[in-house]
């Protein structure tokens, strides 16, 4: 017998039909179509199902058709089966027009009901905002004004996912959010973080909450400091015009890395409902108090990349990347000392750090308990031992790991650090997927658990708003100051070491 607990069935989604405004961009192609094609291979997309690509590109159905046909054989996460493809493309249609004129956004309406008629959608639409931020406010208010943002029956349902980025600083994104609810209600706004659709990320509320043995001792008695690290070794491939409005603080550390904060510190939600989760997980980021300058300028680090060697191949410095400025003070690295300052984490530091073109692509959670005392082990070499520490592998490996001290056998008391580990890959053979399977079939079905919800978004950023003020105030001098395929900047080590304690790089 299955020893599988299932706390939900999976169920078919509703049937719908997904918008995709910006559908001509590389987002639909990489992600969104591969995506959906995986939740036909699990058959939990709805048999009434259909895509509207809207775009500038002049282009027909056919061709989009057949466009997303070479984009799923490109891009594809999973073996490629025509037949389950059949059924997906012939559900593909396209519209050309231009985000800003209302008369298209009639003509989506008209084609939207042709597409109701044809695949049985039964009115339902969900609108991905997969276009840059500066229309999003557009595209929301035509929706409103043609009146496809409400649902003219109560059986029916609109939804809107919005992607990144959400805002560029406090004011903007309270003034985005105050845009999209003028057409929307909050319920029907799905603010969407890729991260929170990684099943590693996932799990780490399973790993806290389904288990009676880590949650007595995480927290501040036990826990000595907390490590969270999203290190990519890519620079920034081509997106020079994006990251010099953005750097890694809005690109990485402000949603992502926030996000998984949050779930490692929350307190247990009452239930796994949308706004149970998201309450806890808002309490988290409104805790960490917002830093003054010159706790700035001690509690955070920042860098840029020069040339340098990653994995053998020699990579641009960033400055000499195509639509760089030669001088720019664009961050690609940041690490940030962050207090939660509540009953359960007051005095434990959480050390953040994200940077392009670092040494390895890994992404981790490390949770660093306090030292044994020294008594029984005084005089020994054991009197160095390592603290305990639980490392959560997000990716590219998946496995959690738990780090004690083992005897080596023998007549000596030796001892040395072990690890226990659990690897996802033994659990269940999983197939590969984009991240943004779980996360439109969520949306489909209207559960908003994984989604930002407009308070977690401002509560993020009330946090890195102060830093980038400073940051933009004082411009950094040194750089470029950390090599490409390294580790980062010297003065990050600094930061750290100055505790006492040390960076957990993962070995190459
Ligand atoms: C995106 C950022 O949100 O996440 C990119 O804009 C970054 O700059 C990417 O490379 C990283 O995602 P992942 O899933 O590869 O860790």
């Amino acid at each position: 017998m299955s020893e599988t607990i299932q706390t939900s069935t999976a169920r078919v989604a509703d049937p719908c039909v997904m918008i995709i405004f910006g559908a001509s961009g590389d987002l639909t192609k990489r992600k969104l179509v591969p995506a959906l094609y995986n939740l036909v291979r699990h058959g939990l997309l709805s048999k009434n199902f259909a895509v509207v690509g809207f775009a500038r590109r002049e282009i027909d159905h056919d061709e989009f058709r057949h466009r997303m046909t070479e984009a799923i054989q490109e891009f594809g996460t999973t073996e490629f089966d025509s037949s389950l493809w059949d059924q997906l493309e012939s559900r593909i249609y396209y519209l050309q027009g231009n985000l800003d004129s209302l008369p298209d956004y009639s003509r989506l309406a008209e084609l939207l009901k042709q597409v109701d008629e044809e695949c049985g959608t039964r009115g339902n639409y969900l609108y991905y905002l997969s276009t840059p931020p500066s229309f999003f406010d557009k595209i929301s208010s035509n929706l409103g004004a043609v009146g496809l943002a409400k649902s003219e029956a109560d059986s029916t349902w609109r939804r809107i996912i919005v992607e990144k980025p959400f805002g560029h600083d406090l004011d903007s994104a309270i003034e985005l959010n105050h845009r999209l609810l003028t057409a929307f209600d909050e319920e029907q706004i799905y603010r969407i973080d890729h991260y929170l659709g990684k099943e590693t990320v996932q799990n780490i509320l399973v790993f806290r909450f389904a288990n009676g043995i880590f949650e007595p001792i995480w927290d501040r008695r036990y826990i000595d400091h907390v490590q969270i690290m999203v290190a990519e070794s890519i620079g920034i491939e081509g997106r020079g015009a994006y990251y010099e409005e953005s750097g890694v603080l809005r690109d990485m550390i402000q949603n992502h890395m926030f996000q998984v904060l949050s779930l490692v510190a929350m307190e247990p939600p009452i239930s796994f409902e949308a706004d149970a989760v998201r309450n806890e997980k808002v309490k988290v980021l409104n805790a960490i108090r917002p830093m003054q300058p010159e706790e700035i300028i001690r509690h955070t680090v920042r860098g840029q990349y020069g040339e340098g060697l990653v994995s053998g191949d020699r990579l641009p410095g960033y400055r000499g990347e195509p639509n760089v400025s030669p001088t720019s003070t664009r961050e690609t690295y940041a690490a940030l000392r962050l207090f939660v300052e509540n009953w359960r984490w007051a005095g434990v530091p959480f050390y953040l750090r994200s940077g392009k073109a670092l040494a390895k692509r890994d992404t981790q959670v490390m949770i660093q308990f306090r030292r044994v005392p020294h008594l029984l082990f005084r005089g020994s070499a054991a009197e160095e031992l390592e603290a305990n520490r639980l490392i959560i592998h997000i990716q590219p490996d998946e496995l959690i790991t738990i780090r004690f001290q083992a005897k080596v056998p023998g007549p000596a008391v030796h001892l040395t650090p072990v690890n226990m580990e659990f690897r996802y890959k033994d659990l269940a053979e999983s197939s590969p997927a984009t991240g943004y399977e779980t996360l439109l079939y969520d949306c489909m079905n209207g559960d908003s658990t994984q989604f930002h919800r407009a308070d977690m978004v401002e509560a993020a950023w009330e946090i890195a708003t102060p830093i980038l003020d400073v940051w933009e105030a004082l411009r950094p001098r040194d750089f470029p100051n950390y090599a490409a395929g390294t580790w980062g900047p010297r003065s990050a080590d600094a930061l750290i070491e100055g505790d006492g304690r040390s960076w957990l790089n993962p070995s190459l």
